[in-house]
């Protein structure tokens, strides 16, 4: 089956626990996007929501579908966010932020009652850090805030390249925030609470894309059919 049916199965399961009048966090990346369709053809049939949406490009998408956004100025609380990640882990800790969305992604799901991850089944491992992990820096200090990180990252056994996040024309990557994306290229994080931790307390770290605790429902669409895991945490 195609990886697109595979997302788009795993959004439509997501949409099932949306219920009138819910206040949404609308989530970045290829599957965040279906899952932003199939509310904008529940939107166009007379649905009512409000939707927080988590990168510019998610806006404008939501806009286009006419779905009403509102911003965490006005609204205190989200029923539910849901989004795409990267990994999931087995106690669905996720590393997020491919897209360069990770800050915006970390705060309105921050603001959500619960956290609806959508995803295909490649996204599943044993222990977070096969995909890189994302860590957001302010651009100034670069260099500085490249060597604490480096120093952090050693210090709980996460060697591996730093690489500047680029775009494909070879420019800095940065995000709706302004800031710069360090991509830590480790294998694996076996501590990623205490590597949460440290990597906050660098002045230059605007934020990482670990998320840590904060996903309670997973709906993974592998071949045989969409799963849902959930976790205690
Ligand atoms: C955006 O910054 C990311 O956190 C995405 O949610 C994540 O990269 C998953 O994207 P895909 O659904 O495109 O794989």
């Amino acid at each position: 089956m195609d990886i697109e049916q595979l997302k788009r199965q795993a959004a439509a399961m997501a949409l099932t626990q949306v219920r009138p009048g819910m206040r949404l966090g609308l989530g970045t990346g290829s599957t965040a996007r279906h899952f932003v369709e199939l509310l904008g053809e529940q939107v166009a049939a007379g649905f009512d929501c409000l939707c927080v949406p988590t990168s510019e490009a998610t806006a404008r998408q939501a806009a286009a579908l006419n779905i009403p956004l509102s911003d965490l100025d006005t609204l205190d609380r989200l029923d539910i966010t849901i989004d795409g990640a990267d990994e999931i882990d087995t106690h669905l800790n996720l590393i997020k932020g491919g897209g360069g969305a990770l800050l915006r992604e970390k705060i309105v799901a921050a603001a959500s009652d619960a956290m609806i991850v959508i995803a295909d089944h490649t996204k599943l491992v044993e222990t977070l850090g096969r995909f890189p992990l994302p860590i957001e820096v302010n651009r100034f200090g670069l260099g500085a805030t490249r060597r604490a990180v480096a120093a952090v990252c050693t210090a709980h056994g996460c060697a591996g390249e730093l690489r500047l996040r680029q775009t494909a024309a070879g420019d800095s990557f940065v995000t709706d925030g302004g800031h710069l994306i360090l991509d830590a290229f480790f294998g694996r994080i076996s501590q990623p609470e205490a590597l949460s931790t440290d990597l906050l307390d660098i002045a230059g770290v605007v934020q990482h894309g670990l998320f840590l605790k904060m996903c309670k429902t997973a709906y993974v669409a592998a071949p045989d059919g969409v799963r849902t895991l959930t976790s205690g945490n």
